[in-house]
């Protein structure tokens, strides 16, 4: 559905209730091709494609997939749009690298069933793509069909974690780095919860932010909701940085 101007959204399934089949929020920027953030995850992919087609969108004019990260929740579904209109996918280097080791972890199903950070999700076995078939990109200016964007690496939730930012609309699509009153995982795989405070007040400091659209659940629109949250968010950090669950973030794979 359209959100705004050239901006369009595509809520995952359940939101926030990461107890069932987890998919996460899918944003378009429409252009002379369009760029399309997180796709999902591939059993969706079907219902993705009709949401865009109803929008008076065609898939095929795609020009880039781009992933805020590697979980299959957000990734999964760029196989498909490599499949079957060779549209190119692009993730940060250091996630491509994280996605040929410890990443893989993500996409197998026993890491649901056996791990404490796993179990907290029911989910099935997902299609592991091979990270050679992500261009790797970097944080900084990021010039897609004659827009000028920008990407931060935000690590934390995953090591390769990325930001996208379009200062001119006040857009920031955020993927898992967090949500409306929460911050996200930090004791999945890869993960640190240092890390990703780090991440939250650099993010926190942007300027040119009048919509963040996370990877899961609500966007936050307006600039004192942005704000208000980022409070939430900072309040949660210092409950978090005075107990022990930081220590036990991540176990060994
Ligand atoms: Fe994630």
């Amino acid at each position: 559905m359209q959100f705004k101007d050239d901006i369009y959204f595509y809520p995952g399934q359940n939101g926030m209730n990461f107890s069932g089949e987890i998919n996460c929020n899918t944003v378009l920027i429409k252009g002379s091709k369009h760029l399309l953030i997180d796709p999902g995850i591939a059993r969706r992919y079907e219902e993705l494609l009709a949401a865009i087609r109803s929008d008076n969108i065609d898939p095929s004019d795609i020009g880039l997939v781009l992933l805020t990260h590697g979980h299959p929740d957000h990734a999964e579904a760029s196989i498909r749009f490599k499949a079957d209109f060779g549209i190119k996918a692009a993730m940060s280097n250091v996630e491509r690298q994280f996605l040929g080791g410890v990443g893989r972890t993500f996409y197998r199903k026993d890491f649901y069933k056996n791990t404490k950070a796993g179990s907290k999700y029911r989910i099935s076995e997902y299609i592991l793509p091979d990270k050679s078939m992500f261009i790797p990109v970097f944080s900084g200016p990021f010039l897609f069909e004659n827009r000028q964007y920008r990407l931060y690496d935000t690590p934390g939730h995953s090591p390769g974690g990325l930001c996208f930012h379009w200062p001119e609309s006040g857009l920031l699509v955020i993927g898992d780095n967090y949500f409306p009153g929460t911050i996200g995982a930090y004791d999945l795989p890869g993960g640190n919860f240092r890390t990703l405070a780090k991440s939250l007040t650099m993010l926190s400091g942007l300027l040119d932010v009048e919509m963040v659209m996370c990877g899961h659940g609500e966007a936050i629109v307006g600039r004192e909701q942005v704000r208000q949250n980022y409070a939430a968010l900072f309040d949660e950090i210092k409950i978090k940085e005075n107990t022990v669950d930081v220590n036990e973030e991540s176990e060994s794979f």
